[in-house]
């Protein structure tokens, strides 16, 4: 059982609220603020009901203190967002910042310094999750993206803050991701894409007995087509992964799932480089760098026939605009669409962020990771950790 943020007593008590702020920065400014944005009603809420708000979050995989992965940027935004002084404390844990907190008044707000300049983070240590609950009387837990890491701020400080619930983020992912692990609408359509087989091994297994059809696009739909002997140029292909797309490839076969692959394909010499032309067979020069109009109507075909969509991972490679209509054109028939359509993975998130269809989606997850482990059926930490 989840305690109810709202049922809490918050006035007058230090919230340590763990985040994920680990945002995309281009040199040193926050290219996508959306995780931040994305918690700031549980920020607003604690601070509204008195509470004085300790946030923390990692940022990168520093294994030390280093400050390229400093949190001033998120600080600086926190401070314009939330219409106050959200200072950054020099560390997450020790005296400066331990005075710092009992300084802190009702209503206002803190940012602890990246949580990974500490190795006793990752390492769940008992001894820094303790230090990280001194001083504070609640803990929150709205870092849904990082739920699926047993880390000291998402699991190991549970132990020392009994008063603890989920934020209003982590509520909405639990909530939403949870339609399609429960009892999803028929036809049940995932569409896969990414550069990697091997990141989407784990939930094609899962969701293999639960959809109806799998839409298979970005340079993984390379090594299953390889799989099938079909020429994919000099497309990227997993070369060691070709053998077990074959066995995915059978197993859909076997159970009678639709398992559609890309059937044209855009084309050029090089990601950056080349006249991008469209071909339903990749010549032996060529990359394959999207999907093509053919495999576009066949997915959106199946899309408006679906009652649930899952989507995780780009259709190409979308960040350049030759490579970009694939992703965009799917994406949109998704958006405009009658299913419930759960969108997962920054990069996902990222493709269709500025489109003014986006608004449409039934839920964008701010997880990665985290979002498919979850539609794996994999108990998350960060919320295991919260239960009472
Ligand atoms: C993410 O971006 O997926 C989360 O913030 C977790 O980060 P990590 O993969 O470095 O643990």
């Amino acid at each position: 059982m989840l305690t109810d943020l709202r049922t809490l007593q918050l006035a007058g008590k230090k919230v340590l609220v763990r985040c994920d702020f680990n945002v995309p920065l281009e040199n040193g400014a926050i290219s996508d603020p959306g995780r931040i944005d994305a918690s700031l009603e549980t920020i607003r809420y604690i601070l509204e009901q008195g509470g004085a708000a300790v946030l923390c979050s990692h940022l990168g995989r520093p294994k030390e203190r280093d400050l390229k992965y400093t949190l001033k940027p998120v600080a600086e935004y926190l401070s314009d967002k939330l219409g106050m002084k959200v200072a950054l404390a020099p560390d997450c844990i020790g005296d400066h910042t331990g005075r710092m907190i009992t300084a802190l008044a009702r209503g206002q707000a803190l940012l602890l310094e990246n949580l990974r300049f500490h190795p006793e983070e990752e390492a769940n240590d008992a001894d820094f999750a303790h230090e990280l609950a001194r001083g504070k009387e609640v803990y929150v837990n709205d870092a849904f993206g990082t739920a699926h890491r047993a880390h000291a701020s998402t699991a190991g400080v549970t132990r020392y803050l009994s008063e603890r619930a989920p934020g209003f983020l982590m509520m909405r992912e639990i909530q939403a991701l949870s339609r399609l692990t429960g009892n999803p609408e028929h036809p049940y359509v995932a569409i896969l894409g990414g550069a990697k087989v091997s990141d989407k091994i784990g939930v094609i297994r899962s969701l293999m007995n639960k959809v109806d059809a799998f839409l298979i696009g970005g340079a993984m739909a390379y090594t299953f087509l390889r799989a099938m002997g079909e020429p994919t140029g000099r497309s990227r292909v997993e070369e060691d992964k070709i053998e077990l797309a074959a066995e995915l490839l059978q197993a859909a076969r076997t159970i009678g799932v639709a398992f559609e692959l890309p059937s044209d394909h855009v084309v050029a010499d090089a990601p950056s480089g080349g006249a991008a032309e469209v071909v339903s067979r990749i010549p032996d020069n060529k990359m394959g760098l999207d999907i093509g109009p053919e495999t576009v109507k066949r997915f959106v075909a199946r899309i408006e026939s679906a009652k649930t969509v899952v989507w995780n991972g780009p259709l190409g490679l979308f960040e350049e605009a030759p490579f970009a209509r694939g992703t965009l054109e799917v994406g949109q028939a998704l958006a405009q669409s009658s299913a419930v359509s759960v969108l997962g993975g920054g990069d996902t998130a990222a493709a269709v962020a500025n489109q003014p269809w986006a608004s449409k989606f039934s839920h964008i997850s701010t997880g990665g990771g985290a979002s498919l482990e979850f539609l794996e059926g994999i108990e998350l930490p960060g919320i295991k950790a919260l239960e009472r």
